[in-house]
């Protein structure tokens, strides 16, 4: 790729992303603006439209365009490391493309068509980059569950996306644990009525399968995020758009040169593994390593020795990982010397962890790259590029090409300088999400009311004299849990639905390596009796509803709990009870104070 000057997206956004889709194949070519798009609810409908008239296929450019145009066949693609160490696979471009079509064969022999969805419930094997790949290549839209995810969890999706197919694993192992997604995913062993198995449909399928054309806006999948109000919502991404911004968000970030060995540790059930596991890494023609087991299993140098074995350059993960890895000091972070571009997503990285992930991981001589971003905007938007930005160890430093980024205060109003506010961004970019799948009601109210004219993140931030942005965290409902967002309001629901519990409500306690961890309040039914056995019940429930990340670290009997006049909980002042803090503030609105001397006085102090 060439590029353009680079005053030139913004004034010329045509000319610079027209330059970057040169790389891609188009069955035909788009036709007027490169984005339309309106962001304010007060003028009409929100929309994104990107590349109209173009059509294209995403399977078709990451991997026979790899094959047979830029002769990429029989470069590895993936190189897969199972859980347990010795379990390895590696997985060229031609191989992966045989077996895209081969799976793409099976679905279409299922009756899978253009725009169906197909769920996908699967561990990181190489099988669940085939399976998204075949979706795409026909045209179906896939919708992934993570595997972490609970059985309830996963039925919602379906149903809200109304999948007519679910591909999922028997089981796998994390760790020395073993997960039986199949009995997850329908609590039935093996019913051959509906149940067919992926080696026996594939052995017979054709390794040739047409693309399906489509275009450019066109859905390509849905992935759920948690929504404050509880229900998650289904983020739907679009073709064109999504495949460019990924592509080259990848190319810049981490600085893509064609020898990297690049490893990103997210699972693909969540937007990082989505966009830098999948479409960016393959659209650039990358080899990656998909990992399946955990950073601690068999021991904690398994992450080390894995960048030791495939000589991996660029290294990508969460703050949430490095903590947990931190703790255990810098003997197990041996060999790394391949090592180039550090990246870092997810939450804000503490200066702590910065500073360990530099020094002792990077050797301080590998740039970190803190990129911000979210299930909706597709791709990174506030990121250094290595090398060129000046880091700030906490900052995510500056917006990508393109975006647009304002800090307000709670009138709207633009802050100008050094602020602190709600962070919003001005315009779309080609990546970002174009509605919330089957509610575009629920879009523009998440998004795009609260300020007319903003796409807002449901960040807070700052903006320092240098004009660097600093996440704050989350300004809503939301918590932020190893790096995944969950709401309040579901963990409340999960709760609030045992026989048990009157009433729940689920603050955010800080925690060391989780970043915060889940604090319960829970007022029980008349009669009932707090116990430790109701406690594990609780926690169980809360398990089987929504999955693993979801379980309760505490949980305190409230015999009441802090409300307003008006009977609204008083969130803030349980923050302050989680963590022990004494300074409530304004608390006049309370209705009765002698709740919160009850809930000081029995808080929870360990899990
Ligand atoms: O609060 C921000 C935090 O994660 C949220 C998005 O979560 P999700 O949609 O699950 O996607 C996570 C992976 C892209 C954001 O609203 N977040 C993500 N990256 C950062 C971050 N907070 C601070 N710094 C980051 N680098």
């Amino acid at each position: 790729m060439t590029f353009p000057p680079m005053e030139s997206v913004h004034s010329h956004s045509e000319i610079f992303w027209g330059d970057i889709a040169k790389d891609f194949f188009w069955k035909t070519k788009h036709a007027g603006r490169f984005l339309d798009y309106n962001f304010d609810v007060t003028k009409g409908e929100i929309f994104v439209k990107c590349m109209e008239g173009a059509s294209t296929n995403i399977c078709y450019n990451v991997l026979d365009h790899n094959v047979h145009e830029r002769k990429l066949g029989d470069k590895v693609a993936f190189y897969w490391e199972g859980n347990e160490p010795g379990d390895e696979l590696t997985v060229t471009y031609r191989e992966l493309l045989q077996r895209v079509c081969q799976f793409a064969n099976v679905l279409k022999s299922q009756g899978v068509k253009k725009g169906d969805r197909v769920s996908i419930y699967m561990p990181m094997v190489v099988e669940l980059v085939v399976a998204m790949l075949a979706c795409v290549r026909i045209g179906a839209v896939h919708s992934i569950v993570f595997a972490g995810f609970s059985a309830e969890s996963l039925c919602e999706r379906i149903l809200d996306s109304q999948c007519s197919l679910l591909v999922t694993a028997d089981g796998f192992y994390r760790g020395d644990k073993l997960i039986n997604l199949k009995l997850l995913a329908d609590e039935v062993p093996w019913n051959p009525e509906v149940d067919l198995c992926w080696h026996t449909l594939v052995r017979g399928a054709s390794d040739e399968c047409e693309p399906e054309w489509c275009e450019s806006e066109d859905p390509l999948f849905i992935l759920y995020t948690s929504g404050s109000t509880g229900k998650p919502k289904g983020v739907l991404h679009t073709l064109s758009g999504y495949m460019l911004y990924t592509a080259l968000t990848f190319k810049l970030v981490f600085d893509y040169q064609p020898d990297d060995v690049y490893w990103c540790t997210a699972d693909i059930g969540w937007i990082t593994g989505h966009s830098y596991i999948t479409y960016g890494p393959l659209a650039n023609g990358a080899t990656s390593v998909l990992f399946e087991g955990l950073p601690t299993y068999p021991d904690v140098s398994r992450m080390w020795e894995i960048v030791d074995k495939y000589h991996v350059t660029k290294f990508y993960t969460a703050p949430t990982a490095i903590r947990l890895l931190m703790k255990y000091g810098r003997e197990p972070v041996y060999k790394r010397d391949s090592l180039k571009v550090l990246g870092t997503v997810g939450e804000p990285i503490n200066p702590e962890a910065w500073q360990w992930y530099y020094s002792v991981v990077g050797e301080k001589r590998c740039p970190i790259v803190d990129t911000f971003w979210q299930t909706e905007t597709g791709g990174h938007v506030l990121t250094p590029l290595p090398a060129a930005t000046p880091m700030k160890p906490g900052s995510a430093t500056f917006p990508f090409f393109g975006v647009v980024p304002a800090v307000l205060n709670e009138s709207g109003e633009e802050l100008e300088g050094a602020s602190e506010g709600y962070l919003v961004f001005k315009q779309p970019w080609p990546g970002v999400m174009r509605t919330v799948y089957g509610n575009q009601q629920r879009f523009e109210t998440t998004y795009f009311k609260k300020f007319p004219g903003y796409y807002v993140t449901g960040d807070g931030c700052r903006r320092d004299k240098d004009g660097y942005y600093w996440i704050t965290g989350r300004i809503d409902d939301m918590l932020n849990v190893s790096g995944h967002l969950l709401s309040t309001a579901e963990v409340e629901s999960a709760l609030a639905e045992h026989e048990a519990v009157a009433e729940a409500a689920v603050v955010g306690r800080p925690h060391p390596v989780k970043g915060e961890s889940l604090y319960c309040f829970v007022t029980l039914t008349d009669g009932v009796t707090y116990s430790r056995t109701l406690e594990a019940e609780l926690k169980k429930q809360v398990r089987e509803k929504i999955g693993a990340i979801a379980t309760p670290d505490f949980i305190q009997n409230a015999p009441g709990l802090p409300k307003t006049r008006s009977g609204k909980i008083m969130r803030r002042v349980l923050r302050k009870i989680a963590c022990d803090e004494r300074d409530l503030g304004d608390i006049s609105t309370l209705a009765d104070s002698s709740v919160v001397e009850h809930l000081f006085q029995n808080r929870c102090c360990v899990g």
